[in-house]
């Protein structure tokens, strides 16, 4: 028997396992894992290094319309790039609705942006922002069955929020079809007012950004989505929780037997509040929403990470340059810095997630490699209907991996990565093990340096309904 490609004497590693083997990959599936294997057009040596699914990207903001004038510094093409620089084979951007726009227009555009761009597989999250009767019971029921299965509702931000009776509507649909609805949970009417009032009192810098997105903000609206879901019984994701009190509503949540799910990201595990007052106007590059809290805070987020509080941890890339014409400094002619409340939100980061995930859980030992993988692999292909294609190395799998040297040492400057922004919030941390290597269905698009891949090769995954629980966390 003859394989396209075996990569050979690497140690391979899944959500559950951790093994010494070689796979044998043909028409860009696994179809052999066994010792020895022999025979291949292509054989890629893996001594000395881990063998991991490729990784999932399940929250990350490309080429969404601009923020005024910040626009988003990232196409299909930079972001998916970047993100198979960083051991990724799979992300899933968001279709965003603008107010008075039919979803399935928005979702045409989407594809039209990515088609031909991609240098990874995707999937589209829809962004509801106009809950219409056309939209609840035509447009959703008719996207779901055209595989997307996840829409994300905000409960700030004037222009995209919907209310609770609105959301209510959203989850009576996840729930008759089959879909999983992610929340940004924030109380919108308690950030304008704080947003308002620290104005008034000149109080403008970037650090004010956290005081107006509090912990309290965050907590108030976890609460109140996690009450809506259980209203309609249906599981929600709570997307990028920062505070460590909204945590504990979930964990709350979960032990009550609710079926609520939690994401956390890196900026919420590495950044904290302190970088906010960086000189001159560096604060604004950290200004996202929720914002890093104290470091207090992170040690309470990596208990919850290892008690299962959390499901996934992605990115939220959401890419605007700093410098600029368009980029985040551009207000600092208003006071003489930028004014928090009209810096846009969010901060790249798509290709930096593992490696800043794998150095601090296996090279620095929190938590074990399978653990890691199910965190930024597995479970989101579980979460959002794409295993087991994709999230795991298996018989029938899509070949898909990234090839991790643990002892490679890297200190992440911007410079270096591959995205369209002109700044990384990690810039100058140093980290243990790195994707060397990424392999997309068979083919290697990143080796060690080299981007090998091209736009174009990824592909579109409609994706399979909401499922099962991933675990009953009430028993944990
Ligand atoms: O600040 C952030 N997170 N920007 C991206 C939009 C969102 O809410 O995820
Ligand atoms: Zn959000
Ligand atoms: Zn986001």
């Amino acid at each position: 028997m003859s394989y396209d490609l075996i990569v050979k004497n690497g140690t391979i590693a899944t959500a559950s396992d951790t093994y010494r083997a070689d796979i044998g990959v043909r028409g860009g599936k696994v179809v052999a894992i066994a010792e020895n294997l022999e025979d291949a057009r292509e054989t890629i040596d893996a001594t000395g290094l881990f063998v991991l699914p490729g990784g999932v990207e399940a929250h990350c903001h490309i080429n969404e319309p601009p923020i005024g004038k910040v626009e988003s510094a990232d196409t299909f093409e930079t972001g998916s790039r970047s993100a198979a620089c960083g051991g990724n084979t799979t992300f899933v951007p968001f279709a965003n609705q603008a107010r008075g726009q039919s979803l399935l227009e928005a979702i045409e555009i989407y594809h039209a942006l990515a088609n031909g761009n991609s240098y990874i597989d995707y999937g589209f999250h829809l962004i509801v922002s106009d809950a219409t009767p056309d939209v609840i019971n035509r447009e959703l029921p008719q996207a779901i069955k055209d595989g997307f299965t996840s829409f994300k509702v905000f409960m700030c931000y004037s222009d995209v929020m919907i209310d609770d009776r609105q959301i209510l509507d959203v989850l009576q649909v996840a729930r008759e079809q089959g879909a999983l609805v992610m929340v940004h949970a924030e109380n919108d009417h308690c950030i304008s007012w704080l947003g308002n009032r620290l104005t008034e009192l000149g109080e403008t810098e970037p650090k004010n950004y956290a005081r107006a997105h509090g912990h309290v903000v965050e907590r108030e609206a976890t609460h109140r989505a996690i009450s809506l879901s259980e209203i309609v019984d249906t599981p929600i994701l709570i997307v990028h929780v920062s505070s460590a009190e909204a945590m504990e509503q979930v964990r709350w949540a979960q032990s009550k037997g609710l079926n609520i799910h939690a994401e956390t990201c890196p900026q919420y595990l590495f950044l904290k509040e302190e970088d906010f007052d960086r000189p001159g106007w560096e604060g604004a590059k950290f200004i996202c929403s929720p914002p890093p809290r104290e470091e207090s805070n992170q040690g309470k987020l990596w208990q919850a990470l290892k008690n299962n509080v959390f499901d996934v941890v992605h990115s939220d890339h959401c890419p605007y340059s700093y410098e600029g014409p368009a980029g985040k400094k551009y207000h600092e002619h208003e006071g003489g810095h930028p004014h928090f409340c009209h810096v846009a939100p969010g901060v790249p980061g798509i290709e930096v997630r593992l490696p800043l995930m794998f150095n601090e859980m296996v090279s620095n030992g929190r938590m074990d490699i399978n653990k890691f993988v199910a965190l930024t692999s597995t479970n989101a292909a579980k979460l959002y209907g794409l295993y087991p294609q994709k999230g795991t190395i298996a018989i029938g799998s899509d070949a898909d991996f990234a090839l991790w040297d643990p002892a490679r040492e890297v200190e992440i400057r911007h410079e270096n990565l591959h995205d369209g922004c002109d700044y990384s919030p990690y810039e100058g941390t140093r980290v243990r093990g790195w994707p060397v290597r990424t392999v997309l269905r068979g083919r290697t698009i990143w080796n060690d340096g080299e981007i090998t891949g091209s736009p174009g090769e990824g592909n579109f995954l409609p994706r399979k309904l909401y499922q099962t629980p991933l675990k009953t966390k009430a028993a944990e």
